[in-house]
């Protein structure tokens, strides 16, 4: 039977944080061994703020080293950048074409980011619509994604119905896929919003960079509660600082948030975050190692760029040019 296909994307922009981890790469390591995965380093969508030239491509090869340092295997999997392959570009104009103003003037995203950006440019407005574009020219099953991508995925499953309903099966419909215990990640010092690498405030994160001094101290300032006795509980209205903590080191061990329940049931959230601070370290120690691996090898790095943009157009080309067909275009 033919595997199912999974997409995803990560624009090289900032450190990543253990949020980007925990919602997006872990997941996409381990969909490797059931699947058919292709995973795009998103260059395009990042330029909606200005980016200057040596800085962009140095964080596209952080991030590169990153996904392969979190196990992403090129040679199971297919890892390219969105820019080499123009197909995106050229399927994002005619997937404009097909969605409404009002659409993507609801996007939540869009609407928090125009407060923050001095820059609203129109690349801003649309970028919801090259993401369709990035998923749809895959034929993707599924997308795993962090929470916060949820209504960008519901907008790529509207644009891909309307297109078949008028030229037929061109485009699979895809879902999202979610981390059950991880989909969104908080702020250590205000747990009731997300964890973002464009944070203002440092100590809200964690980077996949901190070493190990700053690990300790973003944890013991991360917020808990005033419950006595200190109850060590997942429980995401009530107790949400201690309930994102369990979260990651549900997620960095492997332990299921029960098991940690029982395991820390009496004991103080001291112990509590030691055990965090503990496992953090070690975990990114590990990666970092691998990481360095990588970024310091340019041409294994060249090499993965260039076989991952060979193998992503071979696919995205023979969906651009059902549609192409579909609609008349290129055919005189
Ligand atoms: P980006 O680069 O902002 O984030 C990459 C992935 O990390 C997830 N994520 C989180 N998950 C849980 N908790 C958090 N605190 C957290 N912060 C970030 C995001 O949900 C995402 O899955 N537009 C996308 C990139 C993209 C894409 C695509 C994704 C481009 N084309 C096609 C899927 C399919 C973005 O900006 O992700």
């Amino acid at each position: 039977m033919k595997k199912k296909i999974i997409f995803s994307g990560i624009q090289p922009t900032g450190l990543l944080t253990i949020g980007n981890y925990i919602g997006a790469l872990s997941q996409w390591k381990y969909l490797q061994k059931k699947y058919f995965c292709i995973y795009c380093i998103a260059d395009l969508h990042s330029l909606t703020i200005f980016q200057e030239k040596n800085i962009l491509n140095k964080n596209i090869l952080d991030i590169l080293s990153v996904c392969l340092a979190c196990g992403i295997n090129p040679k199971q999997s297919i890892i390219f950048i969105q820019s080499h392959v123009p197909q995106h570009s050229q399927l994002h104009w005619i997937l404009n074409c097909f969605t409404n103003f009002g659409e993507i003037k609801r996007m939540t995203q869009f609407k928090e980011k125009i407060h923050l950006n001095k820059n609203v440019n129109v690349g801003l407005f649309n970028y919801p619509i090259l993401m369709a574009s990035d998923i749809l020219l895959y034929q993707t099953n599924k997308i795993p994604v962090g929470k916060d991508q949820i209504q960008h995925i519901e907008l790529t499953r509207d644009i891909a119905y309307r297109f078949n309903n008028i030229y037929g099966n061109i485009f699979t419909i895809p879902e999202k896929r979610l981390n059950n215990y991880g989909s969104c990640v908080m702020s250590l010092l205000d747990p009731k919003k997300k964890m973002s690498k464009s944070d203002y405030n440092n100590n809200n994160i964690i980077s996949l960079f901190d070493d190990d001094f700053i690990i300790k101290q973003k944890i013991n300032n991360a917020v808990t509660d005033s419950d006595y006795p200190p109850n060590i509980k997942y429980d995401l209205k009530n107790k949400p600082g201690i309930s994102n903590m369990l979260i990651i080191l549900s997620n960095i061990t492997g332990h299921s948030i029960k098991n940690l329940e029982q395991n820390f049931k009496n004991k103080n959230y001291k112990d509590f975050k030691k055990s965090v601070i503990q496992n953090l370290c070690l975990f990114l120690n590990k990666l970092r190692k691998k990481y360095f691996f990588y970024r310091t090898n340019k041409i294994l790095l060249k090499d993965i760029i260039t076989t991952g943009a060979t193998k992503a157009k071979k696919y995205a080309s023979l969906t651009l040019k059902k549609v192409y067909d579909a609609i008349g275009l290129d055919s005189l």
